[in-house]
């Protein structure tokens, strides 16, 4: 048995609680569950009865992960943080830009926390920066379900390389710059995520200009050549110029400006 395969426990719920409280998380409910086919699917059956805002869903494994573009998203039991945020939309508009905002969220959370430097690849994959080669070390799924929106968040934290599907890929614990629990990470970043969706449901529009500023900073797809493979299996390539006022991917190709608000990018280098 490896080190890190020992080091790894399953959620505290008392300690996680103590730790929103701590920083005063505007979002403190939350359930937890030994193991679940996937936290968005729990938050779905939630969401038929009367839930609030904010209320959130964890577990320590997932049978039937989802990631986006249909591909499956588990991990070994204790290994992984899956969270699943239940949050209400009352317009359509908003959509494209809550993965981004999440992202900004995670962003914020894992930067101050880590060693290394951390971006975020369009829409909302966070990815660790090494010697100009990006590991992604978390990624965002969202559902729309009726006046809800499931956010639901995947945070490579300790599985070893081989148990990551794919070699660009990585977990964050050993950039970590101290010994952070996995309870004290859900909560600063439930707690920043919190505060950021208030601030933007409180402001006259969104996205405000502060969260576009504080995505384009730390987007490391703008200003890069680019393909992208669409769902349909087609692909585009160009240079990511901006991200638009819905969220979506800005590209200067061949044949004209095309925005995207899908796939998945490619960098070139
Ligand atoms: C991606 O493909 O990058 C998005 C991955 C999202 C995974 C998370 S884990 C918690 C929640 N439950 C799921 O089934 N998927 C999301």
């Amino acid at each position: 048995m490896n080190q890190s395969y020992r080091k790894r426990a399953p959620l505290d719920p008392q300690s996680l609680a103590i730790e929103l409280e701590k920083r005063q998380s505007l979002w403190k409910n939350f359930d937890l569950e030994d193991e679940l086919s996937s936290t968005n699917d729990f938050a779905k059956d939630l969401i038929k009865k009367e839930i609030n805002e904010g209320h959130f869903v964890l577990t320590n494994f997932q049978s039937k992960g989802r990631g986006r573009q249909d591909r499956t998203w588990i991990a070994p039991k204790n290994s992984s943080i899956f969270i699943s945020i239940i949050l209400k939309s009352s317009t359509t508009d908003n959509l494209g830009w809550i993965p981004l905002m999440a992202g900004v969220a995670l962003q914020k959370t894992l930067q101050t926390e880590m060693l290394v430097e951390l971006k975020i690849k369009w829409p909302n994959d966070l990815v660790i920066v090494k010697n100009d080669e990006y590991f992604k070390c978390a990624g965002i799924l969202l559902e729309k379900v009726n006046d809800y929106v499931i956010a639901g968040i995947g945070i490579n934290f300790d599985q070893t390389k081989d148990d990551l599907p794919i070699n660009e890929a990585e977990s964050i614990q050993q950039y970590l710059n101290s010994d952070l629990s996995k309870e004290e990470l859900i909560a600063l970043f439930v707690s920043e995520f919190a505060a950021l969706w208030h601030e933007e449901s409180n402001a006259t529009s969104w996205p405000t200009p502060s969260l576009v500023r504080q995505y384009k900073a730390n987007c490391i797809t703008l200003g890069k050549e680019i393909s992208a493979l669409m769902p349909s299996g087609e692909s585009i390539q160009g240079l990511a110029k901006d991200i638009s006022v819905s969220g979506e991917l800005v590209l200067d190709t061949l044949q004209g400006e095309v925005k995207l608000n899908s796939g998945d990018v490619h960098l070139k280098h």
